[in-house]
C-alpha cells in the first residue's frame, strides 16, 4: 500500500476505527468528510454496482468500453460482483485503494444461496425442515466461507413468497407461507450477519430480495406483472421483506416486477413509504440486475427518465445498467433529480462500506490463507450431509416399503439417478474441491457389500431433444448439469430397454425422476410443472413389472405426481440436496435417518389447481369439504376436487403420531393477556422420530375476509417410541392482528378458531374469544 493511503487509513483508523462502529455520530462525521472531498462524479460512481466474472445471472451488458481497472481507479464504480476467488477480489480492491483518488474500497456481492463453496440443499428444502436454528448455521457457515474468498456482500436471503409451481424460482424460496418466510428470513440474516456486527471478519452484508412481491407474477411465468390489493400483499406476501427488515438487514434488492403499475425499482410506495418509513429500514436498496434499464420495456419513460425515478423513488445503487453513471449527471442539471437525492444514495452506500468495516482494513476479507483453509471444510461437508438429512420429504410409504434392506438388490434408475452437478440445484457454485455425490454413487457407498445396486437411465430427461440439449448445458457460468449424457443421443425405446432388464434382475427399484438443476431457478417457469413425458413412462412401464418402486423426486417446485401417488407405493421428495444428496438420501432410505421434513409448498393434484395455497379465504359459496365431489355452483371444478395432493406442512415420518386432548387455558383473550393452547403428540410407531406440531389460527368474523386459517407457531420435539409430550403455545392479541382495508395493522374482537396439527389439513380445534 502507497505511503499516503497507509496515512489515510492510519488517521481513519484512529479517529473512527477502535471506536464503537454503533456510534452513528462518528460514522456521520467520517461520510460527512469524506462526501465533502468528492466530487459529482465520484458520488455517482458510488452508486454503480458493476458485474466482473462469470458467476451471474443476465445478459451481461456493459456498455462501457473503458477498462475496469481504469473506472476503479476514476471512481466511478462503488462495488463489482460475481467473482469467486479472493486473489481477484484482492487485486480490484487494490486498484481501488491503492490507485483511485479517495481510496475507498469496493462492495464485493455474490449469488450466495444456499452455501458458497460447499453447496447445501436449495432454499426449498432448507425451508421443509421447519428448522430456522439449522437454516441459521448454513447462513454462517456460507458466510465464513464467502467472506473468507474475498466476499463481502451476498445476495441473499430470497424471501418472495409463492403461490405458483410453474414459477421457477419458488426454488430459491421458503415456501407458501409469509409466518414461516418471515422467521426463516430472520434465520438467514442472522446467520450471515450475526447480531449485525457487521465488522466481524467472517461476517457478510445480507441483501434481502427481491422486494417486493416477485414471487406472485401472473401465471407463474419469471419477470411477469404483479398487481393485488394493498392489504392482501401486506398480509400475505410482505411479512418476510419486514421480518429480515427488522432482523437488520445492511441492504435490499428491488425487483424486476411491477407493481399497482409502477414498476418495483422506480416504486416509491414500496421503497420508501413502507420499507424506509413504516418498517424503517436503514440500509441501501440495490436494483437487480439491469433494473433500471428495463425500466424502458416496461414502458414508463426514456433512459434519462427512468434513471430520475428510480433514484428518486428510493434507488441507491444500479447494478449493472450503467444508467446512473451515463445519466445521473444530465438528470441534476434538468433538475430531474436534486444533489440530496445523490447524497442521500451516496451516504447509504459509505454507510455500508463504514459499518462492515472497510474504511478500517479493505483487505479484512482477503486473507488468502483464511480462504485456503476455510472453503470447502469436511467439517462443512459433514454439515451439507447432516442438513440434507433433514430436507427430504417423505410424501408416501405405503405398507413401510421404505426403509429398504441393504442386502437386496436395488436398481436405480432414471435421468437423475447418475448425475452428480444436478444435485446441486440451481444458484450453486461449489469448487471442485468439493464434488457432490450422484444418487447411485450414494448407494454404492451405503451398500458397500452387502447388496448390489445397479443403474440405468431409462428416459430422456424432456420430450424436446433441442429443449434438452439446453437444459443439460451449462448456465450462467456455474456447474454443468450432470444429466447423464448418453441420454442426449440414444432413443427412448433403447433406454426404457435397457432399463426393463436392469429391473428384471432386482429386488426393488429406486426411480430417479424429475427435474434436473436447469429445469428451475430463475428464467426456468414451466406451464407443466409435472413429471416429463418420457419419464412418466418410464416410471408407468417400471410399475407395470409389478416389482417394489421407491420413487425419489428430484425437483425446485411442488410437482404434479398425482399418477405417482396412486401407483407407486413409496415417494421421497428429495429436492436438490447439494454436495452431499447421494449419502444423505441413502441415509433416509436405508433408515439411518428418520424422515422428518414437511412441505412448505401445498403439491397440487392438478396443475389447473395452481396458484394453490392452504392459506386462501372462504368464498361465499364454499364446498362442504375440500375432497367432497362436484356440486354445481360451489366454490370447486368439475374435473378435480379442491384438495391438493400433499397439504402444506404435509410430510410423512418412519414412525407415526397421535394427537389428542387439546386444551385451552382459558375460552377468552384480553387485550394484552395470554392464552395457552395445549396438546399430547405421543410417538405411536415403533422408533424414535421428531415431529413439527403446527398451530394455525382462523379469524371467523372480522371487518376483511381472512384466510380459513394462518400459521401462527410450530414446534419441534423428538419423542422416543411410545413417548408422549404436551406440546404447548401462547396466544397473545399480536397472533391475532391482520391489515385491514385501511391498511391499520389490527386485532378485532370476536371468535377465533384455533387449530393444531401434523400439517395444515389434519388439525385439531377449538375456539375463544378475544375481548
Ligand atoms: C438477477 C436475480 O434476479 C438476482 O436474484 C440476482 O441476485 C442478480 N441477478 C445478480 O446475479
Amino acid at each position: 500500500m502507497k505511503l499516503k493511503n497507509i496515512l489515510l487509513y492510519s488517521v481513519a483508523s484512529l479517529l473512527f476505527a477502535g471506536c464503537s462502529k454503533s456510534n452513528t455520530s462518528k460514522m456521520d462525521n467520517f461520510i460527512d468528510q469524506l462526501m465533502d472531498e468528492m466530487t459529482v462524479k465520484e458520488k455517482i460512481g458510488q452508486l454503480n454496482l458493476n458485474v466482473s466474472g462469470g458467476f451471474v445471472a443476465g445478459e451481461g451488458i456493459n456498455g462501457n468500453t473503458v477498462p475496469l481497472e481504469q473506472r476503479i481507479e476514476n471512481g466511478e464504480i462503488g462495488g463489482l460482483f460475481g467473482m469467486k476467488n479472493v486473489e481477484v477480489i484482492k487485486h480490484w480492491q487494490q486498484v481501488a485503494v491503492e490507485k483511485s483518488r479517495l481510496h475507498i474500497p469496493l462492495l464485493f456481492g455474490m449469488d450466495v444461496i444456499h452455501g458458497y463453496d460447499v453447496t447445501f440443499p436449495i432454499p426449498l428444502a432448507l425451508a421443509s425442515s421447519w428448522d430456522p436454528d439449522m437454516i441459521e448455521q448454513v447462513a454462517r457457515t456460507s458466510a465464513i466461507e464467502a467472506s473468507s474468498d474475498g466476499v463481502n456482500w451476498v445476495f441473499s436471503p430470497m424471501v418472495d413468497v409463492c403461490h405458483d409451481a410453474r414459477w421457477g424460482r419458488i426454488a430459491e424460496s421458503a415456501g407458501e407461507d409469509p409466518y414461516l418466510g418471515g422467521e426463516i428470513a430472520k434465520a438467514w440474516v442472522r446467520g450471515y450477519q450475526t447480531n449485525n456486527l457487521l465488522d466481524a471478519p467472517d461476517n457478510v452484508m445480507a441483501c434481502v430480495k427481491h422486494y417486493a412481491l416477485y414471487g406472485a407474477g401472473e401465471a407463474g411465468r419469471d419477470y411477469n406483472t404483479v398487481d393485488m390489493s394493498r392489504p392482501k400483499a401486506m398480509n400475505e406476501f410482505m411479512l418476510p421483506y419486514k421480518a429480515a427488515a427488522e432482523q437488520g438487514a445492511g441492504s435490499f434488492m428491488a425487483s424486476f416486477n411491477e407493481f399497482e403499475g409502477i414498476p418495483a425499482t422506480a416504486n416509491e410506495y414500496l421503497l420508501d413509504e413502507v420499507l424506509r418509513k413504516r418498517w424503517g429500514f436503514k440500509g441501501f436498496v440495490v436494483t437487480d440486475y439491469t433494473g433500471i434499464m428495463e425500466m424502458t420495456n416496461h414502458g414508463i419513460g426514456n433512459e434519462l427518465e427512468v434513471t430520475a425515478r428510480a433514484l428518486k423513488a428510493g434507488i441507491d445503487m444500479d447494478m449493472v445498467s450503467e444508467y446512473f453513471t451515463t445519466h445521473l449527471q444530465e438528470a441534476i442539471e434538468k433538475k430531474m433529480v436534486k444533489m440530496d437525492d445523490i447524497d442521500r444514495a451516496c451516504r447509504r452506500v459509505l454507510e455500508a462500506k463504514y459499518k462492515l468495516g472497510l474504511f478500517d482494513d479493505p483487505y479484512k476479507y482477503c486473507d488468502v490463507a483464511r480462504a485456503k483453509a476455510t472453503l470447502g471444510k469436511a467439517e462443512h461437508v459433514k454439515q451439507a450431509r447432516k442438513v440434507a438429512q433433514q430436507c427430504q420429504v417423505l410424501l408416501k410409504n405405503d405398507g413401510n416399503l421404505l426403509p429398504l434392506k441393504r442386502n437386496q438388490r436395488i436398481a436405480v434408475i432414471g435421468p437423475l439417478g447418475n448425475s452428480a452437478n444436478d444435485m446441486l440445484g440451481c444458484w450453486s457454485g461449489s469448487s471442485e474441491k468439493v464434488l457432490p455425490v450422484s444418487l447411485i454413487d450414494g448407494l454404492k457407498i451405503a451398500v458397500g457389500t452387502q447388496g448390489r445396486v445397479e443403474y440405468a437411465t431409462g428416459s430422456h430427461l424432456v420430450k424436446n431433444p433441442e429443449l434438452e440439449k439446453i437444459l443439460v448445458g451449462s448456465f450462467m457460468g456455474l456447474a454443468k448439469a450432470g444429466n447423464a449424457k448418453e441420454s442426449t443421443w440414444r432413443s427412448n425405446g433403447e433406454l426404457l430397454r435397457e432399463a426393463l432388464v436392469v429391473a428384471s434382475r432386482s429386488d426393488v427399484i429406486i426411480a430417479a425422476l424429475g427435474e434436473n438443476m436447469n429445469m428451475n431457478g430463475e428464467g426456468a417457469s414451466r406451464a407443466t410443472p409435472n413429471l416429463p413425458e418420457p419419464q412418466l413412462q418410464l416410471l408407468e412401464a417400471l410399475v407395470a413389472t409389478g416389482k417394489p418402486i421407491v420413487l425419489v423426486v428430484f425437483t425446485g417446485r411442488p410437482l404434479e405426481l398425482t399418477w405417482a401417488d396412486q401407483h407407486v407405493p413409496a415417494i421421497l421428495n428429495a429436492w436438490f440436496p447439494g454436495v452431499e444428496a447421494g449419502n444423505a438420501i441413502a441415509d433416509v432410505l436405508f433408515g439411518d435417518v428418520n424422515p422428518s421434513a414437511k412441505i412448505t409448498v401445498t403439491f397440487p393434484r392438478s396443475i389447473g389447481q395452481i396458484p394453490i395455497h392452504y392459506n386462501h379465504k372462504n368464498t361465499g359459496r364454499p364446498h362442504s369439504a375440500d375432497d367432497a365431489p362436484y356440486i354445481r355452483f360451489k366454490s370447486n371444478y368439475i374435473d378435480v376436487v379442491n384438495a391438493p395432493l400433499y397439504p402444506f406442512g404435509y410430510g410423512l415420518s418412519y414412525t407415526t403420531f397421535a394427537y389428542a386432548r387439546m386444551k385451552l387455558s382459558s375460552n377468552t383473550l384480553s387485550k394484552d393477556g395470554k392464552l395457552t393452547v395445549s396438546i399430547q403428540v405421543k410417538n405411536t410407531g415403533a422408533r424414535a422420530g421428531k415431529e413439527t406440531v403446527q398451530l394455525y389460527i382462523h379469524d371467523v368474523i372480522s371487518s376483511s375476509t381472512r384466510p380459513v386459517k394462518e400459521l401462527k407457531g410450530f414446534k419441534q420435539i423428538e419423542l422416543q417410541a411410545g413417548e408422549c409430550q404436551i406440546v404447548s403455545f401462547e396466544i397473545t392479541s399480536e397472533d391475532l392482528k391482520f391489515y385491514n382495508h385501511e391498511l391499520e395493522y389490527v386485532c378485532e374482537p370476536g371468535e377465533f378458531e384455533v387449530m393444531i396439527g401434523p400439517n395444515s389439513r389434519d388439525v385439531i380445534s377449538a375456539s375463544f374469544v378475544y375481548n
